[in-house]
């Protein structure tokens, strides 16, 4: 089915899990930001608390970290007025849909899911029954707005590839061409921030060490003190990207650079190409405090207001649910439910 029926709308979604770092800021929140404002799409942009519970989250810290990543969000230039921004428990139709998603969906296909095999790890049938259905949950995040679009990481392919066999199947089973085949937005490599100690591995909010990332509450000493340390060998840098290619804590911080000049890796090199990462460093610091200072800044302003980002995240929830309402109805409607 061509999605030329479907306005075209962007959904995104974020876990309250943790403190936000400098790769939701460059592989998320700027994209958002800029999807939002090209005007192309409506843009609805959700905090997902009931996915976060999927594994154990203090009940005190989680309400923090939702707060405090709806500040990352606006701090970012997520604008409340021009997009949807609210937490996914204020909106019971994803819960709903994703209730009726779990009899579309087939043990078979939550089996092959890769992040369920690595959150749940070893002890497989210790992991929540929440954890192993949270690809369904995911699939009515996305489809109770008939979304189009949705912007992810790379490390969410899998989990939008079963978004569409769930749309696909519950429309065939039923007859009807009523959910949207979502097309994925994946990020490119350049905004894949990996770890500062490791340039393998994901820069990542659970790391054990805290100089492997930039938290975007980080102050200016901080982030330049972690971006001089960062890891990386004794060669100056190259002039072209194919001399990156057996380097990737170079090619991480030139991402960096790149990310936050709106530059390409090319265009970087171009500049800083024969320069010495004594010289480079102090270049990033400069560039990455110049660039997150006035967010985290806002950010914990923002913080100091606990109501009112509140009011944000209820308004928001009330804008959402007008599309969700109609939608969850019709979905009902469809599958046989008396109402
Ligand atoms: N699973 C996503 C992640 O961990 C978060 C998420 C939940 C999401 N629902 C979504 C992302 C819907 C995009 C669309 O990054």
């Amino acid at each position: 089915m061509a999605n030329t029926a479907f306005q075209p709308r962007v959904f995104s979604g974020i876990q309250p899990s943790g403190g936000l770092t400098l790769g939701n800021y460059l592989g998320a929140l700027k994209r958002f930001t800029t999807m939002q404002n090209e005007g192309n799409f409506e843009t609805i942009y959700c905090m997902v608390d009931l996915h976060a519970i999927t594994v154990w989250q203090d009940p005190e810290t989680l309400k923090r970290n939702t707060r405090e990543l709806c500040a990352g969000f606006i701090a970012s230039g997520v604008d409340p007025e021009k997009s949807i921004l609210f937490n996914q428990s204020q909106v019971p139709e994803h819960a709903q849909l994703a209730w009726v998603f779990n009899t579309v969906a087939r043990m078979g296909w939550l089996n092959r899911m890769t992040q369920f095999k690595d959150k749940a790890g070893k002890n497989r049938e210790n992991a929540s029954v929440g954890l192993f259905a949270y690809p369904s949950l995911m699939a009515a995040d996305i489809l109770i707005y008939h979304a189009t679009h949705v912007p992810v990481g790379d490390d969410q392919k899998q989990h939008l590839e079963l978004t569409r066999d769930i749309a696909a199947k519950f429309n065939h089973d039923y007859g009807v061409d009523f959910f949207p085949i979502t097309e994925p937005v994946i990020e490119g490599a350049a905004t894949r921030v990996m770890s500062l100690r490791d340039g393998s591995k994901k820069m990542s909010k659970s790391d054990a060490s805290d100089m492997s990332r930039i938290n975007m509450t980080d102050d200016a000493d901080t982030i330049a003190a972690k971006l001089r340390k960062a890891r990386t060998d004794p060669d100056a840098l190259p002039s072209e990207v194919a001399g990156l290619a057996e380097r990737p804590e170079a090619r991480n911080l030139i991402n960096i650079y790149a990310a936050f000049s709106d530059m390409t890796p090319e265009q970087v090199l171009a500049d800083v190409g024969g320069k010495q990462f004594s010289e480079f460093k102090p270049m990033l610091a400069e560039l990455a405090v110049s660039k997150l200072s006035p967010i985290s800044s806002e950010m914990s302003r923002l913080m100091q207001d606990q109501g009112e980002i509140d009011k944000i995240l209820s308004r928001g929830a009330e804008r959402a649910r007008e599309i969700t309402e109609p939608i969850l109805a019709k979905t009902y409607d469809i599958v046989g439910m008396v109402r």
